[in-house]
């Protein structure tokens, strides 16, 4: 495993990393998330990351129990975790960032961590009607408490991150250091284009989200969706449309003959590609079993077969042109 600088952070992350959305309390109980976990870093991972609204808090409780089993020593792992929708539907704890919300969101993320503190807190998506610079405050805050290390945004504007971390430098408090965008072959605007800046300009780390679209580019939805699949679980219905278009299983069917050639799976091959972008600092992956851990993890050597040619036959599968990259 690779270890990468979190943006300009003194501290590393796996260039490699889990996460629990989905998949921890839905789909996989503390017995599982053990195993899950447990092969991820003995494979050297070092991220894990939860967010508070992820089933309702309950991922965090799955994933603080298996935490307490596996005993790892604290300073050999980092542990994320993210506010926003809250976990009630008062006035002042749904879609907010607003200064009460944060710090009674913290206390409750570290009691179901069973943590005195988490590593990386994320303001999960951004909050029109508070004040930037409240939930600026509230962040340092926290990281000065001990409560948390470091923080990010997720799914930020760049305008809107490029305000936080200019706030900050004004009144000397923790800057946010890290984004928490969705990035994979399908989505790649926004990280290319619009985030191009803060990572030139301000050194931004980027801890980057669903590298195989939900599991598409898997190629496991090519003959429809499987019974035991993410898009079958109740609530995930919205995945439907996107899981079996056809444009989209087309460009999926198209890789194919590029992982034939590299020997490895069309999972392994669209997480090797991320891992080609030097501003990435993590790829975030999903797991709903052991066995998808072991074969995501091994993108890493897959990564370095990934030469010009073969970025250039990939760019072609999903119409990225050369104008368009350097535009
Ligand atoms: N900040 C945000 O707003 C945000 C949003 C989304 C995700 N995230 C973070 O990013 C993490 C990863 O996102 P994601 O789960 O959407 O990632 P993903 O890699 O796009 O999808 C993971 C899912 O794909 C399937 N899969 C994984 N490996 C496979 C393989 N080798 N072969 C076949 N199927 C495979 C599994 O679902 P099945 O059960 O169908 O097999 C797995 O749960 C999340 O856990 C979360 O921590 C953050």
């Amino acid at each position: 495993m690779e270890y990468r600088h979190l943006g300009r952070t003194g501290i590393r992350v796996s260039e490699l990393s889990l996460g629990s959305w989905v998949t921890f309390k839905n789909q996989v109980g503390v017995d599982a998330a053990v195993e899950i976990m447990s092969a991820a870093y003995d494979a050297g991972v070092n991220f894990f990351d939860n967010a508070e609204v992820y089933a309702n808090g309950k991922s965090e409780e799955v994933m603080g129990d298996a935490l307490q089993r596996l005993g790892w020593r604290r300073s050999s792992y980092l542990v994320t975790t993210k506010f926003f929708w809250g976990l009630h539907d008062g006035v002042n704890e749904k879609s907010t960032l607003n200064r009460k919300r944060l710090i009674e969101g913290i206390n409750g993320s570290l009691e179901r961590l069973q943590l005195d503190y988490v590593d990386v807190i994320y303001c999960h998506r951004p909050d029109k009607t508070t004040p930037i610079e409240e939930t600026v405050w509230a962040m340092h805050n926290i990281i000065e408490w001990g409560k948390a290390f470091y923080w990010g945004t997720s799914e930020w504007a760049a305008d809107e991150i490029v305000t936080a971390i200019q706030i900050a430098e004004r009144h000397h408090l923790h800057k946010p250091v890290t984004e928490q965008p969705e990035y994979n072959l399908f989505e790649r605007r926004r990280f290319e284009k619009e985030y191009a800046r803060l990572f030139r300009d301000y050194g931004y780390g980027s801890t980057t989200f669903s590298p195989l679209a939900f599991g598409l580019l898997s190629g496991k939805y090519n003959k429809g969706i499987p019974k035991d699949s993410r898009a079958t679980l109740k609530g995930y219905g919205w995945m439907h449309n996107d899981v079996t278009d056809k444009g989209r299983l087309a460009k999926v069917r198209a890789l194919e003959p590029i992982a034939r050639e590299l020997k490895c799976t069309l999972a392994q091959l669209s997480i090797a590609w991320l891992l080609k972008n030097p501003n990435v600092s993590t790829v975030i992956t999903g797991a709903s079993r052991v066995e998808q851990v072991h074969e995501n993890l091994k993108a890493a050597d897959i990564a370095k077969k990934l030469t010009p040619k073969v970025l250039e036959r990939i760019d072609k599968v999903f119409g990225v042109k050369k104008e368009e990259e350097e535009d």
